[in-house]
């Protein structure tokens, strides 16, 4: 399959289906060098209907090989998200090494449902005990995974209106105990709470470990719409607990400060320990609306989470952009070390090629300055301003002129996150891609996504410092190489 299809604004180096609306990634696995992306899909038109699950496999997790869409609506209903786990010990007796979706079938109700493929994930078979999983209220979004610790599945499911997470055990995936609940009363809770995940990773600089529990949101995110918050805490097998502040409150954390980032969700067996993961990058509140014809939504960049401990004493997720997308860097067309910046801009072009796709590297050293302002423009008026202060340690991005803005009056935006570290230094690595920018701060310790649509594609860049003076220790402009 060739995307013989380029419309303005499809992102080059992003996951895009081909055709037709995309929500939710889905069912993601690692097997034998190929990472399994599923997604939310509708083959038909690029709205949210038909919800299937499609299917594109990548061995860089960069170039995207389209598949035949993998699971389609049956009788008990459209199949909503999940994920897939590979059965190794033949547990449920579906074959060995037999790929295991959980999924929900949706219609006036939403049921948990299983469906096996023998064939790596290309195609699967729906179960005839369908479906394995029934509640009263709508619960949807298993996320399954082997606790090798306890020896049986660990399935997490969001009990969307209850606004809490459900934790389940089982031996052979199709009969499912429920274990305990989290999620009463705490975080974000003015929106359904959907796609879980679950897992464990070390705390950078330290012996420890920590679980972390992404609990995607709709609406209620940090700048209204969608977002994904996160808890961190400890995991039995069984329950899970959160770790509270000095108060003894479980604060609120966002994985992502952007507009654009929902659904995250890791790949299951990703190899040397990764925890890779990739969102969907729009937002429910104009996801239907935005400026694009063929296709619908694409998925962020993949990241890689981490943790790390920040000065107030508290646990926090990391997101770097996979390792994967270094191998994009082509030509560094703007090479810049150690030079003052003041009140004057200081502009730089960006690389013309491929329609302005880039990746931004820097680094301020912002000690001495008020507050650094970088512009994206082009010279249709379009712009994108990033804002960063020091002292009070925020990052914003103002799209509000960025281009078009008007199909949503939830579009036009300004989006803040905190940047942790204290010391004034800041680095950067901005991700251009025609309809999006991706900012990964201080080794990804904040992120921030945001769609953007420019009449033309911004063609340069610059920095000024507003009150005080700083230090551009580092600037890398580098066109990419994209197939
Ligand atoms: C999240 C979501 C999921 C659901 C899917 C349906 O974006 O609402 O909870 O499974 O989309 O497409």
């Amino acid at each position: 399959f060739n995307t013989a299809n380029k419309e303005k604004y499809r992102p080059a180096f992003h996951h895009t289906p081909l055709y037709g609306w995309m929500n939710d990634p889905n069912g993601m696995f690692y097997n034998n060098g190929k990472w399994h992306l599923y997604y939310q899909y509708n083959p038909y038109g690029s709205k949210w209907q038909n919800l299937s699950w499609g299917h594109s496999v990548s061995s860089d997790l960069v170039n995207w090989e389209h598949y035949p869409t993998a699971i389609e609506p049956d009788g008990l209903g459209y199949i909503f998200s999940g994920s897939c786990a590979i059965d190794k010990d033949n547990t449920a007796g579906l074959g060995k090494d037999a790929v295991i979706a959980l999924y929900t079938s949706a219609s006036t109700s939403q049921m948990q449902s299983l469906a096996s493929s023998t064939d790596n994930g290309t195609t699967f078979k729906t179960y005839p005990g369908n479906p394995v999983i029934t509640l009263e209220s709508e619960a949807r979004d298993p996320k399954v995974f082997w606790n090798e610790k306890n020896k049986e599945w660990n399935l997490v499911l969001a009990h969307a209106l209850e606004h809490e997470m459900l934790f389940f055990t089982s031996k052979d995936m199709k009969t499912w105990e429920l274990q305990s609940s989290f999620g009463k009363g705490i975080g974000a809770q003015g929106g359904v709470w959907e796609c879980p995940d679950l897992f464990e990773l070390p705390i950078a600089g330290t012996d420890e470990k920590k679980w972390v529990l992404l609990c995607n949101i709709n609406p209620d995110g940090p700048f209204g719409g969608s977002g994904t918050q996160y808890f961190i805490g400890d995991f039995d097998g069984k329950t899970f607990k959160a770790d509270t502040d000095k108060d003894g409150n479980i604060p609120t954390k966002w994985l992502d400060y952007g507009k654009d980032h929902y659904a995250t969700v890791s790949w299951n067996n990703a190899p040397d320990n990764r925890r890779t993961v990739i969102g969907w990058m729009s937002n429910w509140q104009y996801a239907a609306e935005v400026p694009t014809k063929q296709y619908r939504s694409a998925n962020t960049l993949p990241r890689e989470m981490g943790l790390f401990r920040d000065t107030d004493g508290q646990t926090y997720a990391s997101c770097s952009p996979s390792p994967e997308l270094n191998k994009l860097r082509d030509k560094n067309i703007q090479k810049v070390k150690k030079s003052a910046i003041g009140k004057k801009k200081r502009t730089f072009a960006l690389p013309s090629a491929n329609d302005g796709i880039c990746e931004i590297v820097l680094e301020i050293d912002a000690r001495k300055s008020k507050e650094i302002v970088m512009t994206l423009s082009n010279n249709d008026n379009n712009k994108v301003l990033m804002k960063y202060n020091p002292k009070a340690r925020t990052f914003s991005f103002d799209r509000r002129e960025s281009g078009i803005v008007d199909f949503s009056e939830s579009f036009p935006a300004v989006t803040t996150t905190p940047t942790y570290e204290n010391n004034g230094n800041i680095t950067l690595r901005i991700f251009i891609d025609r309809s999006s920018i991706e900012v990964f701060g201080n080794s990804g310790h904040f992120v921030m996504t945001n769609l953007v649509f420019p009449n033309k594609p911004y063609s340069t860049f610059s920095i000024m410092s507003d009150g005080g003076n700083a230090r551009l220790s580092n600037l890398n402009i580098y066109s990419l190489k994209v197939k």
